[in-house]
């Protein structure tokens, strides 16, 4: 795997904000004082709380692996603080077919308000997609806080993640009982075991990527300032019949002052990587006594409890774009993935940042792609945002034809890349970065 800590800084992105007066600039992560600084910074950035040294202590630790980078104003009277932020990382992602792909992952991505729409972040952007493009990583990902902001720079949503509220009154189980058990377990048996089973989970799950320590360290409460949340924690572990554990689920009870009968659980964190252990999970966490509603995020949309209760309107699905991909090399990145039926069609994609476009031949033949530069004529004429939205197979090409935002120059050409790019479940990540 490409490793993209030490990636130079991009030179056109230093010139521009140069020019105003603004120097780009790598964090070396080993210097204590200077990432404690830039993590300060980026936390403010996202109007998050001061951390404390405990937590500051742990990302020194934990996120140090990541390519670091600020914007420094030499004007500004704290001109040590980055006024802007951002750090990426090779990731893993998890693409159809089982199959995985070098993904250059993008976060903390923050202007101070105090220089905000001067183009910093369009540079820090651009700088970001010429560093990833230039070491040959195939397309870049994020998750935003707004969805406004990304399309400018060719992403798209590529996958969904829905809340859910469940009102466990109305939701008798009808699923499967499994022969396994559960048992409580501690926290720190939780974050072992929830590092192990996102990983078995996500090998074969498209959206997924790959977790890091530090995530799951602030996920099972053992380095978080939120004490609140921390002290109400449980966490419950399903062993299968022969005593392996196949899944493991992170909730909290609380909302009883009024009704004692009527709590609220919030499920946290659920994995699991067999049928059985989700089933014995979810059952379990739909009939805790005293509780009447169970909420959660950052679920699947094709999550299968729903048909699992007595009453499907028990449960309430909101669904919301989670992970934004960005393809940068398209022979690349659909050479990748996996594909579920035989295609053979062209496609013409236009990139306005001029990363990824031409006119290529896709044929899949026994579930994977050859792709090739051609003159012939399109099947689908469409941005590279589009193709980035179809690319984990949880986007409809006849949907976004009918939508406008993708062209069908031959009939039936959508419907034929939808046969092909669609993902057996629906492309979901449990992670936000
Ligand atoms: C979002 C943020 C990084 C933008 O930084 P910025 O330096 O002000 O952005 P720029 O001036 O470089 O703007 C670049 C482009 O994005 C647009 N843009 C910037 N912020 C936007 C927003 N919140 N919504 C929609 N468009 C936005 C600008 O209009 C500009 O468009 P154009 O170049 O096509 O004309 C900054 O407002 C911020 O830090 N917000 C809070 C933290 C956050 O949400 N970060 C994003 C995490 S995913």
């Amino acid at each position: 795997m490409i490793n993209a800590t030490n990636a130079p800084l991009d030179p056109v992105s230093e010139a521009t904000l140069a020019s105003r007066g603004l120097r780009l600039g790598l964090v070396d992560t080993a210097d204590r004082a200077a990432f404690t600084t830039w993590l300060r910074a980026d936390h403010r950035g996202f109007h998050m709380p001061e951390q404390s040294d405990e937590v500051i202590e742990a990302n020194l630790a934990g996120l140090a692996y990541r390519r670091t980078t600020g914007v420094w104003d030499g004007s500004a009277s704290d001109a040590a603080s980055p006024v802007a932020t951002v750090n990426s990382w090779v990731a893993d992602l998890t693409v159809p077919g089982g199959r995985h792909v070098d993904a250059w992952a993008i976060s903390s991505v923050t202007v101070a308000p105090t220089h905000r729409r001067r183009g910093i972040a369009r540079a820090l952007l651009e700088g970001e997609l010429r560093t990833a493009a230039g070491l040959g990583v195939p397309l870049a990902t994020l998750t935003v806080s707004e969805s406004t902001i990304y399309g400018r720079f060719g992403f798209a949503a590529a996958t969904f993640s829905a809340d859910v509220t469940i009102d466990t009154r109305r939701a008798t189980w009808t699923g499967p009982t499994p022969d396994g058990r559960l048992h409580f377990i501690t926290l720190a048996e939780f974050r072992t075991l929830v590092e192990r089973l996102h990983d078995q989970q996500r090998a074969t799950a498209a959206g997924q990527l790959d977790g890091w320590a530090a995530r799951w360290d602030a996920l099972s409460g053992a380095v978080n300032d939120d004490k609140d949340r921390t002290k109400n924690l449980r966490a419950i572990r399903y062993d299968d019949a022969a005593g392996v554990a196949q899944g493991v689920a992170l909730y909290r009870v609380s909302n009883g002052e009024v009704d004692y009968a009527a709590h609220t659980l919030t499920l946290e964190h659920l994995v699991s990587v067999t049928d059985d252990a989700y089933a014995a999970l979810w059952r379990f966490v739909l009939e805790v006594d005293l509780v009447s509603t169970v909420k959660t995020w950052d679920r699947p949309v094709d999550e299968p409890v729903i048909w699992q209760v007595a009453d499907l309107r028990a449960v309430k699905l909101q669904p919301y774009d989670h992970v934004w991909t960005r393809i940068l090399d398209i022979p690349a990145a659909l050479t990748a993935r996996g594909y579920a039926a035989p295609l053979s069609t062209v496609l013409e994609v236009s990139d306005e940042l001029g990363f990824a476009f031409g006119t290529y031949t896709v044929t899949v033949v026994d579930g994977s792609a050859t792709v090739d530069s051609t003159d012939a004529p399109a099947g689908l004429s469409l941005r590279i945002n589009e193709l980035s939205a179809l690319y984990l197979g949880g986007v409809s090409a006849a949907a976004l034809a009918a939508a406008g935002r993708i062209h069908e120059r031959e009939p039936g050409a959508a419907a034929a890349v939808d046969a092909a790019f669609r993902s057996a479940r629906a492309p979901w990540s449990s992670i936000w970065f």
